[in-house]
């Protein structure tokens, strides 16, 4: 089995810590980090259910790094050098286009994953377990349903990449479905 190298991940780790430094996850206390945290862990959970993983470092680093290019100053140009163009990548393609129509920007960032080693089909995947969790206050019925709708274009256009992390989110899909009826 290949399992990931501990050094790989302190080192996205530390890098994302400090880019993410000051921000929350979003309708809570709790810094970013946590987030990416939880998004690592499932996919590491995946890696040790999939003995066919073949780069679990870039995995385990593109989990860690998924929101820097997006959320934070950092650049495409950075991730590249510091981890090197796979990783870089691959965060760009979990990165949505800011330029596209709010609409439009998950559609374009799968097709844009699916162009991409399974490794970071199975981030995305992970993000969306990840963000399953309670809904933060502030959404309304209708944003919840489309989350949850959007979640389930997820799955069917990343699902194959990784049968543990696919029933994962198909469960929390299902679990999701009582915040959209309160
Ligand atoms: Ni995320």
């Amino acid at each position: 089995m290949n399992l990931w190298t501990p050094d790989a991940y302190t080192k996205a780790w530390n890098f994302a810590a400090d880019a993410h430094w000051g921000q929350r996850v979003p309708g809570t206390e709790r810094p970013y980090i946590n987030h990416l945290g939880n998004v690592a862990m499932e996919v590491m959970r995946a890696i040790a259910a999939t003995p066919t993983v073949q780069q679990p470092d870039l995995a385990v680093q593109c989990a860690l790094l998924h929101d820097t290019i997006e959320d934070t100053a950092v650049t495409y140009e950075r991730v590249a050098s510091e981890f090197g163009s796979e990783v870089a990548a691959g965060v760009l393609a979990l990165s949505k286009d800011l330029g596209l129509p709010k609409e439009e920007r998950m559609a374009d960032s799968l097709e844009r994953i699916r162009q991409q080693p399974g490794e970071v089909w199975m981030v995305k995947l992970a993000d969306r377990i990840s963000n399953l969790q309670e809904p933060p206050r502030h959404w309304r019925q209708e944003k919840i349903r489309r989350y949850r709708a959007e979640a389930e274009m997820i799955l069917e256009a990343l699902g194959e990449a990784n049968e543990w992390l696919a029933g994962r989110l198909r469960d929390k899909i299902v679990a999701y479905e009582v915040y959209g009826e309160t």
